[in-house]
This record gives C-alpha cells, sequence and structure tokens, in this order.
C-alpha cells in the first residue's frame, strides 16, 4: 500500500469536516451553504483520495454513503425494546382529556411541563450504535420485529456513521423518522417525470419507496434525511436520565439530527399555543409534519404513567386536519384563464380536506390529465396543502367503475365559442379571441385590479362578472370612467359600496410604472420582470416603442418574453387602451425610476483580456452591458476595472503600470450579481 503522505491525510481529514458540515447544514440546520457542484466536487476529490491510497479509506468516511451492492432480502431483526405507536387526539377536547388523564395518574397538582415535537411524516426507523458506530438500523415492521436496512441508512447524509464526543454510550438505540425534505421530493419527481418514471404522491411515499430498495445504491441516488425523536435501548453513564428533552440535546451533541422546532412547554396552554404554532408555520417547514407531539417530559413521570394497550399514557400525537381525501370526479369543466389558456378543472364531490370544503381541483394541462390518466367518474386523491388550490394527486385505479369516461380538450372555446389552438411544443391550449372573450375580459380585469398590480380594493369576481356580462366595461380603462349611478343600478351594490369602489378606482390613479406594466397582464411579464422593464426604460413610451432586440438589453429579458411584449405593444387595441387610460388620469412618478443611471454599473468602463474560464467574451460583454456598463477596446486611466483570463495581452499589463483594478472572472460574476 503507497505510504499516505501527511499533507493527503490532512486533506482528506479536511474534506470529510467539510462534507460532514455541509451535511448537517443542508439536513438539519435548514441553511445549506454548498451548491450542490461544489458539495460533489469535494466529493469526488475525497474518493480520489481514498482510491489513491486505500490506508485512507475508514469505515465512516462520507464516501462510504455511496451504497452496496444488492440484497435479495432484508433480514428480520427483532427490536431490543419495542417501538410502539401513539395515541391520537384529533381535536382540542381530546388534548384537553389527554392533560387531565395526565395530571390524574401523577396525583400531582399543578400544570405538567410536556416537551413537544413536530410529528414527522416519514418511517419509523430505529438506530443501533455500538461503541459510537453506526452498526445497524432497522424499520419499524410491526412494532417488535423490522427489516435490516442498515446498508439504505448508511446513504443517508443526515445520519452520522460515527458519533461526537470522546465519552459515546457502549450501546444506543436511537429512534427516529426517515424523511424527504419537501424540495428532494419535488427535485424526484422532476426527474422522474424527465425519465417517464412513474412520480411519487408525496414525500411520505417517497421516502417509503426509496428506503425500502434491495438495492442500497437507489437509495443513495435519493435524497432522504432522518430526525431522532427518542432513545430505546442504551447503556452508559452519559445519557441523560431525568428528560427527555434532555436526552434530545445530548443526541444532538452526538452529532444526531434533532429537529430545531421542539420546545418545552407547560399545561394545556402551551400545548395549545406550540400546536397553533406548527400549524400556522407547517407550509414553510422544509419537511412534512402531519401533527405534533406531546410527551411528557419528566421520565420518571412518564414511568408512573406506563403504558395501555401498546400506546404510552404519558404521549400523545395532535394531528393536524388531513391535507389529502379520497373524492369522486363528478365532472371535468375547461376554465379559460386570463391569457386565454383552457385549464381542465375536475368537478369533485365536495369533500373536506385539511378542513376546508373543496369541490374542484385543477388538472393543470391536457397532458396531465392523460398522465395522471383521470375518468369522469374515477375516485381520486385530491390535496390540499396551505392556500395553493386544490390538485388531484392520483387515481385509485381499483375503484374506477365501467362507465367512466375519458376527457378531450374542446376545439371550442367553453365561453366564447372561438376557436382553441395548442402551439406543437404547447402544453396549453388557448382561445384564440384574445379580450374578445368575455372569459379573458373578466380574467383581465381582475389580475389589473389585483392588490400586486393596481390595487383596487372591492373589485372582485362577482361585480367583474357583473360589469363585462352587462357590456359596462370592455378593458381596464372602461373601470376609469365608471360612475355612481351606473354602480349602484347592480346586484349587491349599494350606494355606500358604489361609492367606496369608485374612492378605490380613483386612488389607483396613482401608481407606479412597474405596477402599470404588470397590470397590463402582458404574458410573460409577471412582477419582477415588470420591474426590470420600468426601471430600465424609465418611461412608458420609449417601452411602446422598444422593439424586440431593444428589449432584450433588459437584464432577464431573453427572446421569450421580448417577443410577448413587442408584439402586446404592436397591437394598436392595446396602444389605445393605455393611452385612453393616461387620458383618463392613471399616472405614476416622471422617471422616478429612470433606467441608465440607476443600474448598478451604470458610468463603469470595462476592458476585456484573455479567455475566460466559462464566460464568452460576447457573454461577458452583454452581461456588463445589460447592467449598464461599458466596454472599451483598449485600456486608459478612464477604465474602471480590466477582466483579466487565461493567457492576457498587452491589456494586462497596461491595467497593471496605469493601477486599474482587476478581475478574474468569479470577481467579475460577483460584480454582476450586485456582490461586491
Ligand atoms: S415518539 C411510543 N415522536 O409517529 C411511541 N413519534 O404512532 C414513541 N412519529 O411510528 C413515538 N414524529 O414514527 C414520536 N416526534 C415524534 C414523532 C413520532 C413522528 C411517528 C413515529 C411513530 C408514530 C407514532
Amino acid at each position: 500500500m503507497p505510504q499516505v503522505p501527511k499533507s493527503v491525510a490532512a486533506r482528506a481529514v479536511r474534506l470529510r469536516k467539510e462534507i460532514e458540515r455541509a451535511n448537517f447544514r443542508y439536513y438539519v440546520l435548514d441553511a445549506p451553504t454548498l451548491p450542490d457542484a461544489e458539495y460533489d466536487r469535494l466529493f469526488r476529490e475525497l474518493q480520489d483520495l481514498e482510491s489513491r491510497y486505500p490506508a485512507l479509506a475508514t469505515p465512516d468516511s462520507p464516501t462510504s454513503r455511496v451504497g452496496a451492492a444488492p440484497l435479495t432480502e432484508f433480514a428480520q431483526v427483532a427490536h431490543a425494546t419495542p417501538m410502539l405507536s401513539l395515541k391520537n387526539a384529533l381535536s382540542e377536547a381530546e388534548v384537553v382529556a389527554f392533560d387531565r388523564r395526565v395530571r390524574e395518574g401523577l396525583e400531582g397538582d399543578g400544570e405538567v411541563e410536556y416537551a413537544v415535537e413536530p410529528k414527522f411524516d416519514g418511517l419509523a426507523v430505529s438506530l443501533t450504535y455500538e461503541r459510537g458506530a453506526f452498526a445497524m438500523g432497522a424499520t419499524r415492521g410491526d412494532g417488535y420485529t423490522g427489516e435490516d436496512v442498515s446498508a439504505n441508512l448508511r446513504t443517508l447524509r443526515a445520519l452520522p456513521l460515527r458519533l461526537r464526543g470522546d465519552e459515546v454510550p457502549g450501546l444506543l438505540e436511537v429512534r427516529g423518522e426517515v424523511m424527504m425534505l419537501k424540495r428532494d421530493f419535488e427535485a424526484l419527481n422532476r426527474e422522474q417525470h424527465a425519465k417517464g418514471d412513474r412520480e411519487f404522491a408525496n414525500p411520505r411515499n417517497a421516502a417509503a419507496g426509496s428506503l425500502r430498495q434491495l438495492d442500497s445504491r437507489v437509495t443513495a441516488s435519493r435524497r432522504l434525511t432522518l430526525f431522532a425523536y427518542g432513545l430505546g435501548r442504551f447503556t452508559g453513564a452519559g445519557v441523560p436520565r431525568d428528560r427527555h428533552s434532555r436526552q434530545l440535546d445530548y443526541l444532538e451533541e452526538l452529532g444526531l439530527p434533532v429537529s430545531r422546532e421542539r420546545r418545552v412547554v407547560r399545561g394545556v396552554n402551551g400545548l395549545r399555543g406550540y400546536y397553533h404554532d406548527m400549524e400556522r408555520r407547517r407550509a414553510s417547514l422544509p419537511f412534512q409534519i402531519d401533527g405534533v407531539v406531546y410527551k411528557v417530559d419528566a421520565l420518571r413521570r412518564q414511568d408512573q404513567l406506563g403504558y395501555v394497550s401498546r400506546a404510552p399514557r404519558f404521549a400523545v400525537a395532535h394531528k393536524f386536519p388531513p391535507e389529502e381525501e379520497m373524492t369522486q370526479v363528478l365532472g371535468i369543466d375547461v376554465q379559460v384563464g386570463r391569457t386565454g389558456a383552457l385549464t381542465p378543472v375536475a368537478r369533485l364531490a365536495p369533500v373536506s380536506v385539511g378542513g376546508v370544503t373543496v369541490t374542484n381541483a385543477t388538472l393543470h394541462n391536457e397532458d396531465e390529465v392523460r398522465r395522471k390518466d383521470v375518468h369522469i367518474g374515477d375516485t381520486v386523491i385530491v390535496r390540499r396543502a396551505g392556500d395553493v388550490i386544490p390538485e388531484v394527486v392520483g387515481v385509485v385505479r381499483e375503484r374506477r367503475p365501467k362507465h367512466a369516461r375519458a376527457f378531450h380538450m374542446p376545439a371550442q372555446c367553453p365561453v366564447c365559442g372561438s376557436r382553441v389552438e395548442r402551439g406543437e411544443d404547447e402544453a396549453i391550449a388557448r382561445c384564440t379571441a384574445g379580450l374578445y372573450c368575455p372569459a379573458q375580459r373578466k380574467q383581465a380585469l381582475l389580475h389589473f385590479a389585483s392588490r400586486r398590480a393596481m390595487d383596487i380594493e372591492g373589485l372582485g369576481d362577482k361585480l367583474v362578472d357583473q360589469l363585462v356580462d352587462h357590456g359596462l366595461v370592455e378593458n381596464p380603462a372602461g373601470l376609469y370612467r365608471l360612475d355612481a349611478k351606473t354602480l349602484a343600478g347592480l346586484e349587491r351594490m349599494g350606494g355606500k359600496s358604489a361609492l367606496n369602489l369608485l374612492e378605490a378606482i380613483a386612488k389607483s390613479r396613482d401608481t407606479t410604472l412597474a405596477r402599470f406594466i404588470f397590470a397590463l397582464g402582458i404574458r410573460n411579464v409577471g412582477e419582477a420582470t415588470a420591474r426590470d422593464l420600468a426601471r430600465y426604460f424609465g418611461e412608458l413610451d420609449a417601452l411602446l416603442e422598444a422593439d424586440e432586440q431593444a428589449l432584450q438589453q433588459v437584464s432577464e429579458v431573453g427572446p421569450v418574453v421580448a417577443a410577448s411584449v413587442a408584439r402586446f405593444f404592436r397591437e394598436p387595441h392595446n396602444r389605445d387602451i393605455v393611452k385612453q387610460m393616461r387620458k383618463l388620469g392613471v399616472r405614476w412618478p416622471a422617471g422616478e425610476t429612470r433606467g441608465a443611471a440607476r443600474l448598478p454599473l451604470a458610468g463603469k468602463t470595462f476592458v476585456l483580456t484573455g479567455t475566460l474560464p466559462h464566460l464568452a467574451r460576447d457573454e461577458a460583454k452583454e452581461k456588463i452591458e445589460t447592467r449598464g456598463g461599458k466596454v472599451a477596446g483598449s485600456v486608459s486611466r478612464k477604465t474602471d476595472y480590466v477582466v483579466v483570463g487565461a493567457d492576457p495581452g498587452s491589456k494586462y499589463d497596461q491595467a497593471r503600470s496605469l493601477g486599474v483594478a482587476l478581475l478574474d472572472e468569479e470577481g467579475l460574476i460577483n460584480l454582476l450579481s450586485g456582490k461586491d
């Protein structure tokens, strides 16, 4: 075996540290610091060192997480202490009753201290560490016997292969939950989709499917994570024996991932506060939870309370209302959106999902209906997460009735009867009638009035329906011609609300150029692009006259957006509406955001020399110019920066002799992204 030079050994130690630190930051702190590509680079460097110097390899190196040869079956393992389950509480009353039983069981007075944690929505596992080294990991199975999935668990970057610290316990059985983070789940599904493979219904299924693989290399290719929530059997003096919360702290000190969302609270009020807090934050957590878990914190008290029929009396899972339910597809309607896009929407037998009654769910587009194979009459799983529009997750094929019917996109717009078109590479079918289609007109008005656009309070869909159906408003300009008398004649519109609405419309006249551009509802122009356009052009007239080439000078505006914008303003009808609105008093501070002067590199002159590692010269030039900078051919005292690549020419020497600032590619990129 080749001798390992000291510097190489030190490098390997450093690499391992850096890789483990990145793992911890990604999975435990939810604060990734290394881009994937950089992580992969470090990982490959370590793999390379270990293969050149086999003496370097250790059983707990991160490179051992790549999976091993496939198994023919999983071995069965008996759990040293059984893995029980929790009783559920589905309402606050049940939580109050739980706390009462706990207090009665303890015969103490006063409030009980509870350790509270998220209820992770994944799969339970038991991890055995022997003298600090990861020895075995098993699924829950029936609670008494599970399957040995050690090889698979080894591939989890969040799982320490060796515990931290000098005084590790002789034996430690850690209980926890294996999960897939929401972002990793989405990435996996995107990949599955691209490969034409089956997508997973939710992170839990993805985690389960990935962990129970006989080929651990498959598990390694899926990003799974883990949170520890308790202990099984253990030996050693170092393990706290007084409180559950202290045991979790201890697990964290040993390097195990423990959720930062854990707390210790007092009494029912404390439980209530935690529940509502987590419910509110649920959607923004990086992983799925289906409730919270309350555990009596003092371990002596836990023992006192004991178990009843395989569930502890000292703990309970307070579940959130489920976000997924089953129901039947009564029909598939087609809705027409602001840009004429036809969206199939499943009409559902009403079902309560996460506490809200759901009667329809989007199916996105025709391909999606085919891919998910949704038929009218099918039983489907619908999901509603946070504020997002409910969607159909999948079909329960076994329940398809004989009379189920397939869906076809209509050839005519269901609202105005005009021709429907679907571009060759497009997923979306559109009504070709533009603003002549009442559905598009209504959506355009709603968008125009929306909070982030012109912000006209009180102009909701019922009102817009009436305004369009009675022919009172044809386009956004029409809003500024409405009067109290016309409005008061509408359904559910008293004199007072008519005045309020008029006031809101009047108020919206004073806006900003960015909001106005966004409000026009140009295809492919979202809020950010509208802001970029406003900042770059400074005035509406300049934007109105810009051709596609000029539009592409705006950073982040590519050919597709440029074409949409140019097409929109070429249309006389649209120009006319814009003109009318300005006449009717819509205005914004003139030149306030006047572009060029405010662009980050305005007034700076650059000279490029040599070959940059990634950017072609034209690209670099374009990037500098779209941010307001100038690229000159020769170096002078007026040059602000010289960007130097490989094999630079005489410009490099000139820059040095004139003392002009030098940049390499990375420096340039930092400057371009405003980091410097
Ligand atoms: S403690 C005696 N804590 O929920 C049971 N379980 O039915 C001790 N779970 O299969 C379990 N998050 O996989 C506990 N913070 C948490 C949990 C949690 C999720 C799962 C666990 C178990 C099921 C309980």
